[in-house]
């Protein structure tokens, strides 16, 4: 246990938290190469802690032929020198620390770049040797026949021959992803290793990628095999057995009750994404109807008490349209992927701004409700200042531009010479640098960067939002989504306008006849519930929460 992690224990820190997800190559450049960098992580900890975040998710960094953005690992245990030294990381994780932010990083371990020393060992070792046992191999590409391709645009089989080894390898996504064997205990050891390696340098938490994908079997499609939650179960053991307040964060992009297998009983992972509720938040105000959001929300089951979903509005890849029924999916392509540019595998990629056509109100609403959902809410760099998107740029570059720091040359982002830069930021005349930015931003008390702030802070005096009930009204006006979350005695109503329309609503607030609603954010006290169906109306696309205080304390 490093020094910074004794310093103060609170073993469920991941449930109360608010996460910033960030690229250490899009953040800040520090040493002009055009490449954001670990050391310019480290200058800009400040403007993310003032955020009133706890905890930066850090997307990989480890040395790698960047032909997946760094998801393609070639080596686990060290840095790809273009955004630092291994001392660059540890530093990272040091000062974040004495910042009071929390570190997350990746742990890719389905699959390694085929550029990996393990691979290349692999492909030359004789067959059935302790080398090549490392991954999964085969003479002919007709096995696991019932597995579904994740990366449609690009493969059309989960296998791939190598002329080396003479035989077909297995990989679930890019075919330089070759999967590895964990059927292997070897492999086993020296993933737990890598694990180790990482927890050592004070990591406080591990995002499993492609956790569903472990552990392949004939006659099934591959995903959240027994054998896969028993290896997760492995890992989980070793956490409890050495480290303290860590967490593992599983990356399940499935239904409800497959993922929930991944908290398995408080033995697996801490947290797992909610992949279902995202797209029908941005469905549910589209159609200005709360069903896709009330229903999905009831058929998600109970989780383990010390367990936390993490929810979010946008991240790295495609917005994932997976976890939706087909229809769902041609009208979220039809909403929100006109032109096909936009649409990449199963999926959207594109910004939250752009995505919600740059309507500060709407960027607010589906905040408010991500905020108040049961879980730990994620923001994606630069959607807090409303960053915008290149849907031109190959792959799901679009969405990874540089940080925009300010109007200055390369949006203050790095010193560079442009053409040195690893992408242009955004330069169009609604989302351009030389408007949305951070500096600007800060200068303004009406822009999103103040809101965000004040939403984080009002959401950081309670933990009703993060660890209370939730439980749904059905409005007859379908607009209004409505729902009250409740903690330890504490009441917090949300109401939120899904139309693009000036509303109002009835709701039956019998049940807390004599309490005052207190609108969160400005403090104004609303008119006392009584007997009386409670009338709320609201402008455009707005929202409240409200908490119900009791008549002796109001
Ligand atoms: C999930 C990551 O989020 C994505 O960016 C990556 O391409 C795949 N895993 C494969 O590693």
């Amino acid at each position: 246990m490093t020094k910074s992690q004794v310093s103060s224990s609170n073993r469920l820190w991941y449930r109360d938290a608010i996460i910033y997800q960030v690229h250490p190559k899009s953040f800040y450049d520090a040493n002009d190469d055009g490449y954001g960098d670990f050391a310019g992580l480290i200058e800009k900890l400040p403007y993310i802690r003032n955020l009133g975040v706890d905890c930066i998710w850090l997307l990989p960094f480890f040395p790698s032929p960047l032909r997946d953005d760094g998801f393609d690992v070639a080596d686990y245990t060290s840095v790809n020198p273009t955004y630092g030294h291994l001392n660059d990381a540890v530093r990272f994780i040091e000062e974040s620390h004495r910042h009071g932010l929390k570190v997350i990083t990746e742990f890719v371990v389905n699959h390694t770049s085929d550029q990996h020393p393990w691979f290349q060992a692999a492909r030359s070792a004789p067959k059935g040797s302790p080398e090549r046992d490392f991954y999964v191999w085969s003479d002919s590409n007709e096995k696991f026949p019932d597995t579904r391709i994740i990366f449609t645009d690009t493969e059309t089989s989960n296998w791939t021959w190598d002329p080396v080894a003479e035989q077909y390898y297995w990989h679930r996504f890019f075919s330089h992803q070759p999967d590895l064997n964990f059927d292997n205990p070897a492999v086993r050891e020296a993933v737990l290793k890598v694990m180790r390696f990482w927890l050592d340098r004070g990591v406080d938490g591990l995002r499993l990628d492609a956790i569903p994908y472990l552990v392949e079997r004939e006659g099934t499609n591959c995903e959240n095999l027994p054998e896969t939650h028993a290896v997760i179960k492995e890992l989980r053991r070793e956490l409890d057995k050495h480290y303290k307040d860590r967490m593992f964060l599983a990356e399940a992009n499935q239904w409800p009750d497959d993922v929930i297998q991944y908290f398995g009983d408080s033995d697996e992972c801490h947290m797992c994404y909610h992949f279902p509720v995202m797209p029908r938040i941005y469905m549910a105000v589209h159609k200005e109807d709360y069903e896709p959001v009330v229903k999905i929300m009831r058929e998600t089951p109970e989780i383990p008490a010390d367990c936390q979903w993490a929810v979010f509005l946008r991240n790295h890849d495609e917005l994932t349209l997976e976890m939706v029924t087909e229809e769902e999916r041609a009208y979220m392509y039809h909403a929100y992927a006109p032109d096909p540019q936009m649409r990449i595998n199963v999926g959207i990629r594109r910004r939250l701004a752009p995505l919600l056509d740059n309507d500060k109100n709407r960027i607010k609403l589906l905040n408010g409700i991500l905020f108040s959902l049961p879980g730990t809410p994620i923001i994606y760099y630069g959607d807090e200042i409303g960053m915008g998107e290149n849907i031109y740029l190959d792959d799901r570059n679009g969405v990874r531009t540089p940080m925009q720091w300010s109007a200055d040359r390369n949006a203050g982002f790095s010193r560079a010479a442009f053409e040195r830069l690893y992408s242009a930021p955004i330069n169009n005349p609604v989302f351009g640098y030389q408007s949305v930015n951070v500096e600007a931003q800060e200068q303004d008390i009406s822009s999103l960067l103040y809101w965000t702030r004040a939403i984080i802070n009002v959401r950081r005096q309670t933990k009703v939002f993060s660890r209370g009930a939730i439980e749904f009204f059905e409005p007859a006006n379908k607009k209004i989504l409505a729902y009250v979350r409740s903690f330890e005695g504490k009441t917090i109503l949300c109401v939120f306008n899904l139309a693009k329309t000036a509303q109002s609503v009835d709701l039956d607030l019998s049940a807390y006849r004599g309490f005052t609603p207190v609108e969160l954010m400005g403090e104004s006290r609303f008119n006392r519930i009584s007997e009386w169906p409670y009338v709320l109306t609201f402008a455009p696309h707005s929202f409240y929460w409200l908490q119900l205080v009791p008549e002796e304390i109001s």
